[in-house]
């Protein structure tokens, strides 16, 4: 199943315009590519069209133009559930865990396979400890970044082979932005190719391969992480002035 040598390009859109309402584009041809292993962490303002890109590519808006390709096939317009079953898994940043039901059920509702459950279950308690310590507890009444892990690991549960994770540290107390950025890099050095939007723009684009910039429905710039956190248009622009210190970092809330 694995013909594809490590570093090849997995995912790729070309040209890629949607939107949710008649004649109005959000995304405005994007073209993003994903090498298997890598981290790809997309960045850019409030409304640039983030999350817009990561539901087009789960499938959740159909778009209007441009080609989305997983491996060597086109997937643009197929459905989530497809989607899910060829490879990718998705974290939104809201609503992403089903509260009234516990950490097991939940890891659960992931499992693609009844015969794999428990198994698979199984590895995310070893790769969350904490979920595992919590496994009867509802989600809902978890800490904010419990029920980040909660997601994450739902995501997991299938097996995926890229996970695509919206805002994962947004609105979490700085303990667990730590530890969520940890797990994100344990599940991709477990072979998971990981492609994240994050506001966390300076401390994301410091432990990915390459990253994005959005800007109003295009692809601005793009490049490894670290040379895009050194040029200083992109700094300027993007990510708050030349040479600060990740306010996370500097000030925590
Ligand atoms: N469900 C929706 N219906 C209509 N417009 C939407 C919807 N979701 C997002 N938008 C609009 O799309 C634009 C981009 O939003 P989004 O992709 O969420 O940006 P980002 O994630 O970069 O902050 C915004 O102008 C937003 O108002
Ligand atoms: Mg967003």
């Amino acid at each position: 199943m694995n013909e594809i040598a490590p570093g090849a390009r997995l995912l790729q859109t070309e040209g890629l315009i949607a939107g949710y309402v008649p004649e109005v584009d959000i995304l405005s041809g994007v073209s993003v590519s994903v090498n298997e292993g890598e981290i790809v962490t997309i960045v850019g303002p409030n409304g640039a069209g983030k999350s817009t890109l990561i539901k087009t590519i789960f499938g959740l808006l159909r778009p209007r133009a441009g080609r989305i390709v997983f491996r060597s096939e086109d997937i643009a317009g197929r459905k989530p559930h497809d989607i899910t079953r060829l490879g990718l898994s998705y974290v939104p940043q809201l609503d992403n865990v089903f509260p009234s039901l516990t950490v097991e059920e939940n890891l659960e509702m992931g499992s693609l396979d009844r015969s794999r459950t428990a198994e698979q279950r199984q590895r995310m308690y070893e790769l969350f400890p904490r979920l595992g310590e919590r496994r009867g507890q509802a989600a809902g009444t978890m800490s904010g970044g419990e029920r980040q892990m909660v997601a994450m690991a739902k995501a997991l549960m299938p097996d995926p082979e890229v996970l695509l994770l919206d805002e994962p540290s947004a609105g979490l107390a700085p303990a667990f932005v730590d530890a969520i950025f940890e797990k994100t890099q344990e599940v991709n050095q477990a072979g998971v190719t990981i492609v994240m939007v994050e506001q966390n723009a300076r401390r994301a684009l410091t432990m990915s391969d390459r990253g994005y910039v959005l800007d109003l429905g295009r692809d601005r710039f793009e490049g490894p992480g670290k040379q895009l956190l050194e040029d200083p248009k992109v700094a300027e622009l993007y990510l708050g002035g030349t040479a600060r210190i990740d306010r996370a970092e500097a000030a925590p809330e």
